[in-house]
Protein backbone atom coordinates (compact mmCIF):
# COMPACT_ATOMS: atom_id res chain seq x y z
CA UNK A 1 0.00 0.00 0.00
CA UNK A 2 1.90 3.37 -0.89
CA UNK A 3 1.07 6.79 1.03
CA UNK A 4 -1.99 8.01 -0.78
CA UNK A 5 -4.01 4.63 -0.35
CA UNK A 6 -3.14 5.45 3.79
CA UNK A 7 -3.57 9.06 3.76
CA UNK A 8 -7.15 7.81 2.19
CA UNK A 9 -7.37 5.19 4.59
CA UNK A 10 -7.21 7.92 7.32
CA UNK A 11 -9.77 10.62 6.03
CA UNK A 12 -12.23 7.24 5.78
CA UNK A 13 -10.96 6.33 9.63
CA UNK A 14 -11.78 10.01 10.65
CA UNK A 15 -15.33 10.05 8.68
CA UNK A 16 -16.18 6.45 10.31
CA UNK A 17 -16.10 4.70 6.73
CA UNK A 18 -14.39 1.35 5.27
CA UNK A 19 -11.75 2.76 2.54
CA UNK A 20 -13.77 1.20 -0.42
CA UNK A 21 -16.79 3.17 0.32
CA UNK A 22 -14.64 6.67 0.06
CA UNK A 23 -14.75 7.70 -3.53
CA UNK A 24 -13.92 11.51 -4.15
CA UNK A 25 -12.06 13.54 -1.20
CA UNK A 26 -11.49 17.50 -2.21
CA UNK A 27 -9.07 19.01 -0.11
CA UNK A 28 -8.33 22.48 0.50
CA UNK A 29 -9.68 23.04 -2.78
CA UNK A 30 -9.27 26.79 -4.02
CA UNK A 31 -10.76 27.70 -7.57
CA UNK A 32 -9.61 31.29 -8.88
CA UNK A 33 -10.74 32.81 -12.01
CA UNK A 34 -8.26 35.79 -12.54
CA UNK A 35 -8.61 37.67 -9.28
CA UNK A 36 -11.79 36.24 -8.71
CA UNK A 37 -11.69 33.61 -5.68
CA UNK A 38 -14.58 31.26 -6.84
CA UNK A 39 -13.64 28.54 -4.45
CA UNK A 40 -12.38 28.76 -1.21
CA UNK A 41 -10.57 26.03 0.82
CA UNK A 42 -13.26 23.49 0.35
CA UNK A 43 -12.68 20.21 1.68
CA UNK A 44 -15.16 17.70 1.73
CA UNK A 45 -15.58 13.58 0.88
CA UNK A 46 -17.83 11.71 -0.77
CA UNK A 47 -19.07 8.05 -0.50
CA UNK A 48 -19.77 5.62 -3.21
CA UNK A 49 -22.93 5.13 -4.08
CA UNK A 50 -24.27 7.86 -3.02
CA UNK A 51 -25.72 11.29 -4.13
CA UNK A 52 -24.58 14.27 -3.02
CA UNK A 53 -26.66 17.85 -4.06
CA UNK A 54 -25.14 20.90 -4.12
CA UNK A 55 -26.92 23.91 -3.13
CA UNK A 56 -26.61 27.43 -2.63
CA UNK A 57 -27.20 31.02 -4.15
CA UNK A 58 -26.56 31.70 -8.11
CA UNK A 59 -22.77 33.01 -8.41
CA UNK A 60 -21.73 30.22 -5.18
CA UNK A 61 -19.77 28.58 -7.02
CA UNK A 62 -21.58 25.28 -7.54
CA UNK A 63 -20.65 24.72 -11.54
CA UNK A 64 -17.36 25.71 -10.79
CA UNK A 65 -17.03 22.55 -8.38
CA UNK A 66 -18.29 20.39 -10.37
CA UNK A 67 -16.54 21.07 -13.63
CA UNK A 68 -13.28 20.74 -11.36
CA UNK A 69 -13.90 17.20 -10.62
CA UNK A 70 -12.88 15.55 -14.44
CA UNK A 71 -10.76 19.21 -14.96
CA UNK A 72 -13.72 20.93 -17.51
CA UNK A 73 -12.03 24.11 -15.70
CA UNK A 74 -8.99 23.39 -17.71
CA UNK A 75 -9.31 25.40 -21.03
CA UNK A 76 -9.87 28.52 -19.03
CA UNK A 77 -7.18 30.94 -19.38
CA UNK A 78 -7.44 32.86 -16.30
CA UNK A 79 -8.45 29.85 -14.32
CA UNK A 80 -6.15 28.36 -11.39
CA UNK A 81 -6.49 26.65 -8.80
CA UNK A 82 -4.97 24.92 -5.57
CA UNK A 83 -5.53 21.70 -3.68
CA UNK A 84 -6.43 17.89 -4.47
CA UNK A 85 -9.59 16.35 -5.50
CA UNK A 86 -8.46 12.68 -5.04
CA UNK A 87 -10.98 9.81 -6.95
CA UNK A 88 -10.05 6.42 -5.76
CA UNK A 89 -6.41 6.43 -4.71
CA UNK A 90 -5.27 9.11 -7.78
CA UNK A 91 -5.32 13.07 -7.43
CA UNK A 92 -6.59 14.36 -10.66
CA UNK A 93 -4.17 17.38 -11.11
CA UNK A 94 -1.17 14.93 -11.26
CA UNK A 95 0.59 15.68 -14.42
CA UNK A 96 0.85 11.61 -15.26
CA UNK A 97 -3.08 11.79 -15.52
CA UNK A 98 -4.57 11.07 -18.75
CA UNK A 99 -7.70 13.78 -18.71
CA UNK A 100 -9.27 11.43 -21.60
CA UNK A 101 -9.03 8.25 -19.00
CA UNK A 102 -10.21 11.16 -16.04
CA UNK A 103 -13.45 11.99 -18.03
CA UNK A 104 -14.05 8.58 -19.06
CA UNK A 105 -13.87 7.87 -15.42
CA UNK A 106 -15.90 11.10 -14.08
CA UNK A 107 -19.24 11.34 -16.61
CA UNK A 108 -21.26 15.09 -16.64
CA UNK A 109 -24.21 15.96 -17.83
CA UNK A 110 -25.42 19.40 -18.37
CA UNK A 111 -27.83 21.71 -17.65
CA UNK A 112 -29.03 22.46 -21.39
CA UNK A 113 -29.72 19.07 -22.54
CA UNK A 114 -26.52 19.43 -25.88
CA UNK A 115 -27.15 16.16 -28.24
CA UNK A 116 -24.77 15.81 -31.34
CA UNK A 117 -26.76 16.56 -34.70
CA UNK A 118 -26.78 12.65 -34.95
CA UNK A 119 -29.19 9.97 -35.02
CA UNK A 120 -29.91 8.63 -31.69
CA UNK A 121 -27.73 5.87 -31.79
CA UNK A 122 -24.89 7.26 -32.96
CA UNK A 123 -25.05 9.83 -29.46
CA UNK A 124 -24.62 7.18 -27.79
CA UNK A 125 -22.33 5.26 -29.53
CA UNK A 126 -20.33 8.43 -29.88
CA UNK A 127 -18.11 7.99 -26.60
CA UNK A 128 -17.16 4.55 -27.69
CA UNK A 129 -15.92 5.12 -31.32
CA UNK A 130 -13.90 8.25 -29.98
CA UNK A 131 -12.44 5.49 -27.52
CA UNK A 132 -11.41 3.26 -30.66
CA UNK A 133 -14.42 0.43 -29.99
CA UNK A 134 -15.18 -0.36 -34.17
CA UNK A 135 -17.00 -4.20 -32.84
CA UNK A 136 -20.22 -3.63 -33.90
CA UNK A 137 -22.45 -6.32 -31.58
CA UNK A 138 -20.77 -4.44 -28.93
CA UNK A 139 -21.11 -0.85 -29.46
CA UNK A 140 -24.97 -2.29 -30.31
CA UNK A 141 -25.01 -4.35 -27.02
CA UNK A 142 -23.59 -1.31 -25.16
CA UNK A 143 -26.01 1.51 -26.78
CA UNK A 144 -28.98 -0.78 -25.59
CA UNK A 145 -27.63 -1.12 -22.08
CA UNK A 146 -27.12 2.62 -21.91
CA UNK A 147 -30.80 3.60 -22.80
CA UNK A 148 -32.27 1.09 -20.81
CA UNK A 149 -30.00 2.45 -17.99
CA UNK A 150 -31.31 5.88 -18.32
CA UNK A 151 -34.80 4.70 -19.23
CA UNK A 152 -34.87 5.63 -22.54
CA UNK A 153 -34.66 2.30 -24.67
CA UNK A 154 -38.74 2.33 -24.48
CA UNK A 155 -39.58 4.79 -26.15
CA UNK A 156 -36.64 5.17 -29.28
CA UNK A 157 -36.23 1.22 -29.46
CA UNK A 158 -37.84 1.66 -33.02
CA UNK A 159 -36.33 5.24 -34.13
CA UNK A 160 -32.68 4.52 -33.18
CA UNK A 161 -31.81 6.00 -36.68
CA UNK A 162 -33.77 9.06 -36.28
CA UNK A 163 -32.32 12.39 -34.84
CA UNK A 164 -31.61 12.76 -31.84
CA UNK A 165 -33.53 16.31 -32.26
CA UNK A 166 -36.82 14.85 -33.04
CA UNK A 167 -37.06 13.49 -29.41
CA UNK A 168 -38.24 16.33 -26.54
CA UNK A 169 -36.19 18.15 -24.27
CA UNK A 170 -37.29 15.69 -21.57
CA UNK A 171 -35.74 12.86 -23.63
CA UNK A 172 -33.00 14.63 -25.00
CA UNK A 173 -31.74 14.89 -21.52
CA UNK A 174 -32.14 11.29 -20.74
CA UNK A 175 -30.34 10.35 -23.96
CA UNK A 176 -27.41 13.08 -22.89
CA UNK A 177 -27.48 10.82 -19.90
CA UNK A 178 -26.88 7.49 -22.33
CA UNK A 179 -24.14 8.94 -24.28
CA UNK A 180 -22.52 9.44 -20.46
CA UNK A 181 -23.30 5.88 -19.59
CA UNK A 182 -22.07 4.43 -22.52
CA UNK A 183 -18.43 4.17 -21.64
CA UNK A 184 -18.89 3.42 -17.89
CA UNK A 185 -18.07 6.28 -15.84
CA UNK A 186 -17.89 5.68 -12.07
CA UNK A 187 -19.24 8.77 -11.28
CA UNK A 188 -21.98 10.87 -12.85
CA UNK A 189 -21.76 14.92 -12.45
CA UNK A 190 -25.05 16.53 -13.55
CA UNK A 191 -25.74 20.62 -13.72
CA UNK A 192 -29.27 21.69 -13.06
CA UNK A 193 -29.79 18.82 -15.25
CA UNK A 194 -33.69 19.16 -14.57
CA UNK A 195 -33.92 22.92 -14.92
CA UNK A 196 -35.03 23.08 -18.51
CA UNK A 197 -37.55 20.77 -18.00
CA UNK A 198 -41.34 20.14 -17.27
CA UNK A 199 -42.68 18.31 -14.32
CA UNK A 200 -42.98 15.04 -15.65
CA UNK A 201 -40.31 15.09 -17.28
CA UNK A 202 -38.31 16.61 -14.13
CA UNK A 203 -40.10 13.39 -11.83
CA UNK A 204 -38.11 11.11 -14.90
CA UNK A 205 -35.10 11.96 -14.21
CA UNK A 206 -35.11 12.01 -10.70
CA UNK A 207 -36.20 8.74 -10.34
CA UNK A 208 -33.98 7.77 -12.79
CA UNK A 209 -31.44 9.02 -10.56
CA UNK A 210 -32.41 6.61 -7.75
CA UNK A 211 -31.76 3.55 -10.20
CA UNK A 212 -28.14 5.54 -11.72
CA UNK A 213 -26.94 5.33 -7.54
CA UNK A 214 -27.05 1.83 -7.70
CA UNK A 215 -23.89 1.75 -9.51
CA UNK A 216 -22.26 5.09 -9.74
CA UNK A 217 -21.14 7.67 -7.58
CA UNK A 218 -23.56 10.92 -8.20
CA UNK A 219 -22.69 14.23 -7.50
CA UNK A 220 -26.14 16.66 -8.60
CA UNK A 221 -26.06 20.71 -8.61
CA UNK A 222 -30.06 21.92 -8.39
CA UNK A 223 -30.78 25.20 -7.56
CA UNK A 224 -34.08 23.63 -6.79
CA UNK A 225 -34.23 22.57 -2.68
CA UNK A 226 -37.19 20.38 -3.54
CA UNK A 227 -35.27 18.65 -5.57
CA UNK A 228 -32.03 18.37 -3.48
CA UNK A 229 -34.17 16.85 -0.52
CA UNK A 230 -35.94 14.53 -3.03
CA UNK A 231 -32.73 12.96 -4.80
CA UNK A 232 -29.76 13.26 -2.66
CA UNK A 233 -28.72 11.66 0.61
CA UNK A 234 -25.94 13.98 1.24
CA UNK A 235 -26.31 18.07 0.80
CA UNK A 236 -23.55 20.72 0.90
CA UNK A 237 -24.84 24.22 0.84
CA UNK A 238 -22.03 26.70 -0.33
CA UNK A 239 -21.69 30.17 0.08
CA UNK A 240 -19.82 33.23 -1.53
CA UNK A 241 -17.13 30.25 -2.83
CA UNK A 242 -17.30 28.99 0.73
CA UNK A 243 -18.79 25.28 1.97
CA UNK A 244 -20.81 26.11 4.85
CA UNK A 245 -22.21 22.94 5.73
CA UNK A 246 -22.02 19.74 4.26
CA UNK A 247 -24.35 16.67 5.94
CA UNK A 248 -26.87 13.93 5.93
CA UNK A 249 -29.91 15.75 3.44
CA UNK A 250 -32.15 14.96 6.26
CA UNK A 251 -30.37 17.22 8.50
CA UNK A 252 -29.66 19.95 6.34
CA UNK A 253 -32.81 20.30 5.58
CA UNK A 254 -34.86 19.64 9.63
CA UNK A 255 -32.05 20.39 11.64
CA UNK A 256 -29.08 22.38 9.90
CA UNK A 257 -26.01 23.44 12.58
CA UNK A 258 -25.58 26.56 11.02
CA UNK A 259 -28.42 29.27 11.14
CA UNK A 260 -27.55 30.57 7.50
CA UNK A 261 -27.73 27.14 6.32
CA UNK A 262 -31.48 27.19 7.70
CA UNK A 263 -32.17 30.69 6.45
CA UNK A 264 -31.23 29.42 3.16
CA UNK A 265 -32.81 26.31 3.32
CA UNK A 266 -36.32 27.74 4.88
CA UNK A 267 -36.25 29.68 1.56
CA UNK A 268 -35.72 33.32 3.76
CA UNK A 269 -33.14 34.59 0.41
CA UNK A 270 -31.20 32.87 -2.11
N1 LIG B 1 -15.45 31.41 -17.09
C1 LIG B 1 -15.48 32.27 -16.06
N2 LIG B 1 -14.66 33.35 -16.04
C2 LIG B 1 -14.68 34.22 -15.00
N3 LIG B 1 -15.47 34.10 -13.92
C3 LIG B 1 -16.29 33.05 -13.88
C4 LIG B 1 -16.36 32.08 -14.94
N4 LIG B 1 -17.28 31.15 -14.62
C5 LIG B 1 -17.77 31.52 -13.42
N5 LIG B 1 -17.19 32.66 -12.96
C6 LIG B 1 -17.46 33.35 -11.67
O1 LIG B 1 -17.20 32.44 -10.62
C7 LIG B 1 -18.20 32.52 -9.61
C8 LIG B 1 -18.88 31.17 -9.46
O2 LIG B 1 -19.63 30.88 -10.64
P1 LIG B 1 -20.39 29.49 -10.86
O3 LIG B 1 -19.49 28.38 -10.50
O4 LIG B 1 -20.93 29.51 -12.24
O5 LIG B 1 -21.58 29.60 -9.79
P2 LIG B 1 -22.99 28.85 -9.71
O6 LIG B 1 -22.93 27.63 -10.58
O7 LIG B 1 -23.17 28.54 -8.25
O8 LIG B 1 -24.04 29.83 -10.16
C9 LIG B 1 -19.11 33.65 -10.03
O9 LIG B 1 -18.66 34.83 -9.41
C10 LIG B 1 -18.93 33.72 -11.52
O10 LIG B 1 -19.18 35.01 -12.01
MG1 LIG C 1 -24.13 27.00 -12.21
Amino acid sequence: MNMKNLKQEKIAEDRGVELNQLKISVENFNFYYGAVHALKSVTMQILENTVVGIIGPSGCGKSTFLRSFNRMNDTIPSARYEGKIVVDTQNIFDKELDVVDLRRQVGMVFQKSNPFPKSIFDNVAYGLRINGIKDRNFIEQRVETSLKQSALWNEVKDRLNKSAFALSGGQQQRLCIARALAVQPEVLLLDEPASALDPIATGKIEELIHELKLKYTIVIVTHNMQQAARVSDYTAFFMLGELVEYDKTSKIFTNPAKKITEDYVTGRFG
